[in-house]
């Protein structure tokens, strides 16, 4: 790998992403691969806190591996690999849940919503989920972590964990940095617009999905919840129309006030086909070009295969440095 600074993201294989995914995370990671070693994984074991069905698991994984490599994540600069391939990632996450406090667990945001939505099912995995993050990211010596901006108080945790573990055993892992987009870092909800985007709304008007077609895009954004006055500007108290207008300037790549200007005397019809135009312009040549990568399911094996043994390497350096500092003894093979 060349001399650049590490850059580590992950995404859950926990459905087909959306528009949210995409602004939040995946856009930012095309952009920011040529700066940085950058190293992305397919979440697949934090998947498994909330139950899955395996084989629609297994399927949505590879949907994953192919949206990335649709979307310009490009393997001969960096790393793509799935989180269970390589087994450090939850060796490491054990030794860190002994530097952890349930406390700091019990209060994230992401633990008290799921623990709501799954009230059926509120695991340890659950709780824990934040600590295998941590160890996603540290086991790379990372210094930069595109997210989007519901994914920060896990970083922070992260941090605290590397300050903590080097505070006792010297400088161990590097404390990264979290990369949030300056715009559309939290995509709302199409029919709340006070809500987060989410791939596992009940509604499915509720949110973009990158599987979505020209037709359905344009019929969901006709539904979008708005506000009740026709102006079409972003304002604090219009939550809808500024949603819209975040989404329609991250995907032309227009300023709010080109954007304001375009539409100034225009009703909000109008409006949310434009928006519903643009989005489907720069979504239906990534589904083709994923669902063309997706019928190709050994192409995307060995390119998860070399994906793996690229990050294991990388993931037992500094796993064998934590190990040696908390004392294990090491194998040695005779
Ligand atoms: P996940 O799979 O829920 O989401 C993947 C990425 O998409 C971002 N995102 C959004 N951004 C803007 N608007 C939205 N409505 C929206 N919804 C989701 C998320 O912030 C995230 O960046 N825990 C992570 C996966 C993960 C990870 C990691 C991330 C596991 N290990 C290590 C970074 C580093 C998650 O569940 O993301």
């Amino acid at each position: 790998m060349e001399d650049k600074k590490i850059l580590f993201s992950a995404i859950q294989p926990s459905g087909i992403l959306t528009i949210g995914n995409y602004l939040g995370a995946i856009k930012n990671f095309k952009k920011l691969q040529d700066d940085y070693n950058s190293i992305f994984s397919l979440a697949d074991l934090h998947t498994l806190t909330v139950r899955q069905d395996p084989a629609v698991l297994r399927k949505n994984t590879y949907e994953l591996a192919a949206l990335y490599l649709a979307c310009g994540i490009d393997v001969e600069k960096s790393i793509l690999f799935a989180q269970s391939h390589v087994s450090a990632h939850a060796e490491l996450a054990w030794i860190l849940n002994t530097f952890c406090y349930p406390g700091e667990l019990s209060r994230m945001t992401q633990f008290k919503d799921k623990s709501r939505k799954h009230e059926d099912n509120i695991n340890m995995g659950l709780m824990d989920y934040p600590v295998l993050m941590a160890a996603d990211i540290l086991l790379y010596q990372t210094e930069l972590v595109p997210i989007g901006a519901d994914q920060k108080q896990h970083l922070e945790l992260a941090r605290d964990l590397a300050i903590r573990f080097n505070n006792i055993y010297g400088d161990v892992f590097k404390v990264p940095e979290g990369y949030i987009g300056k715009s559309a870092a939290r995509v709302m909800s199409l029919a709340d617009p006070t809500k987060k985007m989410s791939k596992s709304d009940a509604n499915l008007n509720a949110f973009i999905s990158m599987d979505d077609d020209k037709d359905t895009i344009i019929r969901k954004f006709k539904r979008a919840v708005t506000d009740s006055d026709n102006k079409i500007i972003v304002s604090p108290e219009k939550p809808g129309i500024s949603n819209l207008l975040t989404i329609y300037c991250a995907f032309t790549e227009k300023s709010f006030e080109q954007a304001e200007q375009e539409f100034d005397g225009k009703g909000y019809g109008d409006f949310k086909i434009a928006v519903g135009q643009a989005v489907a312009d720069v979504v239906d040549p990534i589904r083709e070009e994923k669902n063309k990568i997706l019928a190709d399911k050994a192409y995307l094996d060995s390119v998860l295969n070399m994906g793996a043994e690229m990050a294991e390497r990388l993931a037992y350096r500094t796993l064998s440095k934590v190990y040696k500092k908390v004392g294990l003894v090491p194998r040695k093979r005779v």
